[in-house]
């Protein structure tokens, strides 16, 4: 008799059955002969040693105490995505290498406590016109950000407080115009398993005027999307950059076994990649017939390995 594979599906204690459309996963995984669980990350009583295959899911909470989440998957014999992967992607500043490799990302501002910046320093980094953005380098789930306009003297004073706030935690802080875009066109994410594309959600803007995200927030509205072929080559294309930046990390190339890219179409023919999300990603599972079972195949087929 064979045993079945075990798998470890990880979550954060807010979450215990997943995200939002993943309950099914236990079912899909049992009936492809797993031995499926759910385990939360920082939970004292489980027994790691005995997790099986464990993958990262809905873990939203790491940015309260990313060191602590990194020793975590230290001790992890088998982890999708990998540790390093959860290393680099659950700090932004990933997005400035990428960018460095040629992915067109959000032009950002980057103020790290180290440099010790003045109020007026600050100031004179916020954009001269227009909305902007502030949010953490270490953040998830759409917490912490805020939302300004440059004209108004009390949101450049409430602005600067965040900034200053985030800086006295030692966070480093991502400045950003607001991409007016994102109201037009939307934000779409492209859901990858095992490199193969499997489906796409459309977002509508998630940060309103004036007002940093609340912390208890979620997730953004999200709708099935049939992406058309040019949104899934621009897919490729920042697949290419990702793994570009893999080979050069480890000197070899990696297949994720899930991939969320974010990306804000500019309504010209081009695109901007918001955030490539590889780690506690909303996978949106039920938003499209379909996307679960693909999810379970993809898990299957490693677990089996
Ligand atoms: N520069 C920006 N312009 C417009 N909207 C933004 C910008 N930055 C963030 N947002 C909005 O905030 C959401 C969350 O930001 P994101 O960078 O994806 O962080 P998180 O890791 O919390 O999801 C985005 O999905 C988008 O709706
Ligand atoms: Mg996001």
């Amino acid at each position: 008799m064979t045993t079945k594979p075990k798998v470890t599906l990880v979550t954060c204690q807010a979450l215990p059955n997943l995200f939002p459309g993943e309950e099914g996963l236990l079912d899909e995984l049992a009936s492809r002969g797993c031995d499926p669980q759910i385990k939360v990350w920082n939970d004292p009583d489980v027994d790691w040693a005995d997790a099986g295959m464990v993958v990262v899911r809905s873990v939203s909470d790491y940015a309260q105490d990313r060191p602590a989440f990194l020793e975590w998957t230290r001790q992890l014999q088998r982890v999708q995505n990998s540790k390093d992967v959860l290393n680099w992607n659950t700090d932004k500043h990933y997005l400035k290498e990428l960018a460095a490799m040629g992915l067109p990302t959000i032009p950002t501002n980057w103020l790290e406590p180290s440099q010790k910046l003045t109020k007026h320093q600050i100031h004179t980094r916020f954009p001269a016109f227009g909305e902007f953005v502030v949010k953490p380098a270490v953040s998830s789930g759409v917490r912490d950000i805020g939302r300004y306009t440059t004209v108004d003297i009390c949101q450049r004073q409430a602005a600067m407080r965040q900034v200053q706030g985030l800086l006295g935690e030692g966070r480093s802080v991502m400045l950003q115009r607001y991409v007016e875009e994102i109201d037009l066109h939307g934000e779409i994410s492209l859901v990858f398993f095992n490199g193969l594309v499997s489906h796409a959600v459309e977002k509508r803007s998630a940060l309103h005027p004036a007002s940093v995200t609340n912390p208890e927030m979620h997730e953004a509205v999200v709708t099935a999307e049939a992406a058309d072929s040019v949104a899934w080559t621009w897919g490729e294309q920042i697949r290419r950059v990702l793994h570009d930046y893999v080979r050069a990390r480890l000197g070899h190339d990696e297949l994720f076994l899930f991939n969320r890219v974010d990306l804000v179409p500019d309504g010209k023919g081009s695109f901007l990649v918001m955030e490539v999300s590889l780690v506690d990603a909303d996978l949106y599972l039920g938003s499209t017939p379909g996307a679960l079972g693909n999810f379970a195949d993809a898990i299957s087929s490693r677990a089996h390995w």
